[in-house]
């Protein structure tokens, strides 16, 4: 990595401010997934034993600069404790007078929490003045939040300019491995695009077809392409106001000799829920009253065959609404192809580790990212602000 990382910085009895991403996702006040947790470990481990004081503080939701009691990180104090094995104070507060007091009493290796950063008006608007008073809490700044480096908000960009900035860990195994992708991968080079829209996915799609062997289209957004083609697509999800960008997609691949596959077979049912009846049909003839649900049978053995010959993967989005029992089976055939690919392997978005989770082949991936849109960001060849910010190696 071009940037900084702790393994460059000094901290021992450092006050290190740790933006981290914890917006796991929550139920009823019960986290339901700690994958994000268990992802910053590394960093807070490599910290606490290198005797710094660790001043940790995430996002979670978007609670827009107001106080919402229901995501107050209190619950992500208590399981971090539990996989640090060691208490995890939670402040009810980002900056102030009562924090100030509490960081100068910290001692080496003890860790604290702060509160929602996104409770404050200052956070989303990168507002200098909260940024300084997050800074003056601390001696460096360290960035392990890349699941919210795409965003420009105090505590991932603004605060690195009061404070010497650097990356945590999984920040540099995230820029390392979603840089392979970029840098020279190696051929064949697969990537597998679902989803629900074509308008999220607008970009990385554009920016993905220069440098992709073969694009694989399913989910909710495959059916824009398929008006696109001039199939009827019933009463599916579709932008139709995106058919134009569809088929501009399809030109320009066919033109720069990047192989598109699209579905030719979906599972379809009357709406998207458990126990409703559902049957195959081709593409050509989804019935009117009816949504496509999933990729068919024959489009999974079509999509399975050109991931098993790839030597380089990157998925991002489900191939249907693999939530509901009858339409998860394009989605679970892929992660098992993925799964077995002999080379490089990259999965990104909540959507799509879910799945993964789900099949329970996340350890034959080689690499789940933790960030949705800052993956799909990266990938667009965008430049994230929260790695912009680091201090740069030379
Ligand atoms: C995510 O969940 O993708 C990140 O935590 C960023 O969250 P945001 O989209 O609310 O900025």
């Amino acid at each position: 990595m071009a940037k900084k990382t702790i393994r460059d910085a000094q901290v021992k009895d450092k006050r290190c401010f740790v933006r981290v991403d914890f917006n796991v996702p929550m139920k009823e006040g019960r986290i339901t997934d700690d994958s994000r947790i268990r992802a910053a470990l590394p960093t807070i481990e490599h910290l606490i034993s290198h005797g710094a004081k660790v001043i940790l503080a995430s996002h979670l939701g978007r609670p827009k600069g107001k106080v919402v009691p229901e995501l107050r990180l209190d619950p992500v104090a208590l399981r971090l404790g539990e996989l640090l094995g060691r208490k995890v104070v939670k402040l009810s507060d980002c900056v102030g007078p009562e924090v100030g007091a509490y960081v100068s009493g910290m001692s080496p290796g003890s860790v604290v929490l702060l509160e929602n950063v996104r409770f404050y008006p200052g956070e989303e608007k990168n507002d200098p003045d909260f940024a300084r008073d997050m800074a003056s809490l601390a001696d460096i700044f360290v960035n392990d939040a890349f699941g919210a480096a795409h965003r420009a908000h105090a505590s991932t960009a603004g605060i690195a300019a009061y404070i010497p900035a650097y990356a945590g860990f999984l920040m540099e195994k995230e820029v390392a491995a979603l840089g392979k992708l970029m840098e020279n991968p190696e051929r064949p080079f697969t990537a597998v695009i679902g989803g629900a829209k074509v308008s999220d996915k607008l970009a990385v799609l554009k920016n993905l077809l220069d440098r992709v062997d073969n694009l694989l289209i399913g989910g909710g957004m495959a059916n824009t392409f398929l008006l696109a083609q001039g199939h009827s697509v019933g009463k599916s999800l579709a932008e139709p106001s995106m058919v134009e960008e569809a088929r501009e997609i399809l030109e320009k691949a066919s033109k720069g000799g990047t192989k598109v596959l699209l579905p030719v077979d979906v599972v379809v049912a009357a709406a998207p829920e458990a126990g409703m009846p559902a049957k195959v049909v081709d593409v050509q003839g989804i019935p009117e009253d009816m949504m496509a649900l999933d990729i068919g049978p024959a489009t999974r053995k079509a999509y399975v065959a050109v991931v098993g010959e790839s030597k380089t993967v990157f998925w991002n989005g489900p191939m249907g609404v693999f939530e509901v029992e009858p339409f998860r089976g394009g989605t679970l055939e892929m992660a098992a192809a993925l799964a077995g690919v002999r080379g490089f392997t990259v999965v990104g978005g909540g959507d799509s580790l879910s799945a993964v989770e789900m099949s329970g082949l996340s350890d034959k991936i080689d690499h789940l990212s933790t960030g949705g849109g800052a993956s799909l960001e990266f990938l667009e060849g965008r430049e994230l602000p929260g790695v912009s910010v680091l201090l740069d190696k030379n």
